[in-house]
């Protein structure tokens, strides 16, 4: 049967919309605070460790994945193995939740680059943020919506489901052809400003000096893990779903991989750089250690950048203004690619046209998001973020190796695809990696914060609360996972294929 998947325009297109993808929130918003909430220093070892022992290989794992099978997660790992589909649908329940909030997060940096035009956060931009803008309630109590937050996640949202519609080529690509060149050019601008203020070498100091001790506290490499996979946008589909829209020939989806790869964690690295620079030059200015400035959690970005930009000797506004405005870009980039993952799926799955499944996909998890624009909002997206990361993103792709390389034993089909259409062949290592290495580790680490997590709540927070609001979330994702897999495939879709005839 004919097939009619869209595709990228050109490799250039492609290569620019993972790296779109995969450079986002994450880089700018979630490592740092990571990284800081898990030892600053002590944080990068286990995180170039699980970069290359799992982030790389899974990347590559699932471009081979989606260009061989020629479709969305669930329709790719279907036609693999009739049994694996819920794998699939799993990682789309991840990409459902994650959306939910993820749009938040980009509404609080769209309102906050207005908020800088006249330095609106004034001399406390802690207590703005925590009284005045989220006026975040506590844990059970919504505490009414905030229209602060309301307003832009509206704005995000209708612009996101508009650049779906358009379609792949027309949409996310042109999209990505905008957003990243604005992106690179802003935050290089910003990251060589934060460089050369006075104090940033204290704050550098803080972020390369390994704390080895830490290393064997087992929640680091958890979060290192989860933040790999986060950063990467390994696990939740995106990257099957992207790789299934690379014509057959001339795809070279090796060195992709590793061109995407590294420019995501080269970007987190600069990322990093430029947050810890900053933060030195906060500490210097106040008198106090790098480790009393900042506030962890999913505030760093709105506490500490307000007060530095408020800081700065000069320009204050035009840098508050560039600062939100690439959080903006890298996010907006970033939710277009885990929402086309979802609406990629049912399109596949149910035959639904394009327009219908943004509006149906896209438009519910919208109205899900506006949860977060209540006061309950912070902390609700602190912890679905923390338990879908750590437990639904990390499983997921501890399944996914699981299922391909030992249980169906395809890695060495999905290499020599690879290789066929790749100049750069991959080596032992590759399997390696995802045969031995990443499963082990990544299990032994999954367990270990399994355990860690059953000690000691998570945040100080009330057990039932992140009974409901994080195990929940993340055994959501699977329950969607199990669900979406049981309903029947539309007529219509070739389940089953033979990729060598389609070749
Ligand atoms: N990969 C995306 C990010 O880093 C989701 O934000």
């Amino acid at each position: 049967m004919a097939e009619q998947r869209e595709q990228w325009g050109s490799r250039a297109g492609f290569l620019l919309a993972a790296i779109g993808s995969a450079i986002g929130l994450g880089n700018i918003w979630r490592f740092p605070y990571v990284a800081y909430d898990n030892g600053g220093g002590a944080f990068l070892v286990p995180y170039l460790v699980a970069l290359l022992t799992a982030g790389i290989p899974l990347l590559v794992l699932e471009y081979a994945l989606g260009h061989r099978f020629r479709g969305s997660a669930p329709l790719t790992f279907r036609r693999l193995h009739p049994r694996a589909e819920v794998l699939g649908w799993w990682q789309v329940g991840v990409c459902l939740l994650i959306a939910s909030y993820y749009a938040v997060v980009i509404a609080w940096a769209a309102a906050y680059t207005w908020f800088a035009f006249d330095l609106a956060w004034g001399d406390d931009p802690e207590a703005f943020l925590f009284e005045s803008y989220w006026a975040a309630s506590e844990p059970w109590q919504l505490g009414g919506m905030r229209l602060g937050v309301l307003v832009p996640l509206v704005a995000i949202w209708l612009v996101t489901l508009g650049v779906l519609a358009s379609g792949v080529r027309r949409g996310v690509e042109r999209a990505n052809r905008i957003l990243i060149p604005l992106l690179v050019v802003t935050f290089g601008v910003l990251v060589v400003r934060a460089l050369t203020l006075p104090g940033a070498t204290e704050g550098l100091d803080a972020f390369f000096t390994p704390d080895w001790g830490a290393l064997g506290d087992g929640g680091i490499w958890v979060a290192a893990y989860g933040q790999i996979f986060f950063s990467l946008s390994v696990g939740f589909a995106i990257m099957i779903t992207y790789a299934s829209y690379l014509p057959r020939r001339g795809a070279d989806l090796t060195t992709n991989g590793f061109i995407a790869g590294f420019a995501n964690s080269s970007f987190e690295l600069l990322a990093g750089i430029g947050v810890f620079a900053a933060i030195g030059f906060l500490a210097a200015s106040q008198g106090a250690a790098v480790d009393e400035v900042a506030t962890g959690g999913v505030g760093l970005a709105f506490v500490v950048f307000p007060t530095i930009v408020s800081e700065l000797p000069a320009l204050n506004r035009v840098f508050g203004v560039l600062f939100f405005a690439s959080l903006v870009a890298a996010g907006l980039s970033s939710l277009i690619s885990i929402t086309e993952a979802s609406a990629s799926a049912v399109i596949d799955k149910f035959g639904w046209s394009r327009a219908k499944a943004v509006g149906v996909i896209g438009g519910g998890t919208a109205v899900v998001s506006l949860f977060y624009a209540t006061g309950l909002g912070p902390t609700l997206l602190d912890v679905v973020d923390n338990f879908v990361n750590n437990f639904g993103v990390a499983a997921v792709g501890l399944a996914e190796v699981i299922v391909v390389a030992w249980a169906l034993r395809r890695l060495s089909e999905l290499r020599q695809h690879a290789d066929a259409v790749s100049e750069l062949p991959l080596g032992g290592w590759w399997s390696g990696a995802l045969v031995g290495v990443t499963p082990l580790l990544l299990g032994a680490v999954t367990i270990d914060n399994l355990r860690r997590e059953l000690a000691e709540p998570y945040e100080g927070l009330p057990v039932d609360f992140l009974v409901v609001f994080g195990w929940g979330a993340a055994a959501l994702a699977l329950v969607i996972g199990v669900l979406f897999t049981a309903r029947p495939w539309h007529e219509s879709v070739p389940v089953e294929f033979d990729p060598e005839m389609s070749a």
